[in-house]
């Protein structure tokens, strides 16, 4: 983990109360699919959990949903050129093995952000098949990485683009044709627990990357904590974000 002053390159609005962040750091940062990084807002004190998109050499782009103060600060004020503190990389992000061919990813809201950076990886030696929810046509971003995928199917609440409901359903619509050896999921609680329900049993392995509300992202304040099905605590942004799904209380 490093902590860096980067530089703002872009931070643009990219749909419905979307924005997408590209930064320059002073070196080269390796990212793995699923790790994230928290950004430092001028005036707040807590720094903001953002998953990475993407990693390419020196640039490191993070995309993020305007939902409070912070984030709007971010949109707000970080043009071109300022200042950024952000500490990178974070977390254990997404493994995927060797023998494991055929990756499904399960992506809804915020949640297809850290997705995006798995199909970037896994798409280059692996099939992989998408199914990405978002609430509306406006909410509908970053198609073009998404398309990365040997498949993808958009899934809208409201119908007004792509299949009409969750991105859950539209996954176990196709589950037996897709096959898969192993799924990577985020997103809403909700979105997860259904996946949980929807694979048990079926013997694939499931990897959630969990959100949590977090203070220091490293391992120190114990804010991120959540329960293991043995009983135990894990910190999410240390032990995790991603866990197997029968790992963790969701
Ligand atoms: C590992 C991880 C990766 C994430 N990746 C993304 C991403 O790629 N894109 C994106 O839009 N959002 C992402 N989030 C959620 C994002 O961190 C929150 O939306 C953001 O912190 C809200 O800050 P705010 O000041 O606008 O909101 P406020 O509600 O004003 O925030 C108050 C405090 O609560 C924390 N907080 C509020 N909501 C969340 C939340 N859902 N998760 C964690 N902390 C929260 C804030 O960090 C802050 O400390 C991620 C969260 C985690 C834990
Ligand atoms: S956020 Fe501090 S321990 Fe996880």
């Amino acid at each position: 983990m490093r902590e860096v002053t980067a530089t703002v390159l872009e931070n643009k609005r990219i749909a419905d109360e979307v924005y997408m962040l590209t930064f320059a750091t002073e070196d080269e940062i390796p990212v793995r699919p699923g790790q994230f990084c928290m950004v430092g807002v001028g005036g707040f004190p807590l720094r903001r959990p953002i998953a990475v998109c993407k990693a390419e050499g020196e640039r490191i782009t993070v995309c993020y949903r305007l939902k409070g103060s912070g984030t709007r600060a971010l949109a707000r004020e970080y043009k071109q050129g300022e200042k950024l503190s952000v500490l990178l990389p974070l977390g254990n992000g997404f493994y995927v093995k060797e023998n494991e061919e055929r990756v499904a990813v399960v992506g809804g809201g915020v949640g297809i952000f850290p997705l995006i950076a798995a199909i970037r990886a896994y798409s280059k030696t692996k099939h992989v098949y998408s199914y990405m929810g978002f609430r509306n046509r406006a909410a509908l971003c970053m198609e073009y990485e998404l398309m990365r995928s040997e498949k993808l199917v958009v899934a809208t609440d409201d119908g007004s683009i792509g299949f009409h409901g969750t991105a859950v359903q539209a996954f176990m619509r196709e589950y037996d044709e897709v096959k898969p050896d192993v799924v990577l999921a985020c997103g809403p609680a909700p979105m997860l627990r259904a996946l949980k329900v929807a694979m048990e049993g079926k013997g694939v392995p499931v990897y959630v990357s969990l959100e949590e509300r977090m203070g220091c992202g490293i391992g120190a304040c114990l804010v991120c904590v959540c329960e293991t099905t043995g009983g135990a605590h894990a910190r999410v942004c240390k032990d995790g974000p991603v866990f197997e799904i029968n790992d963790v209380v969701l």
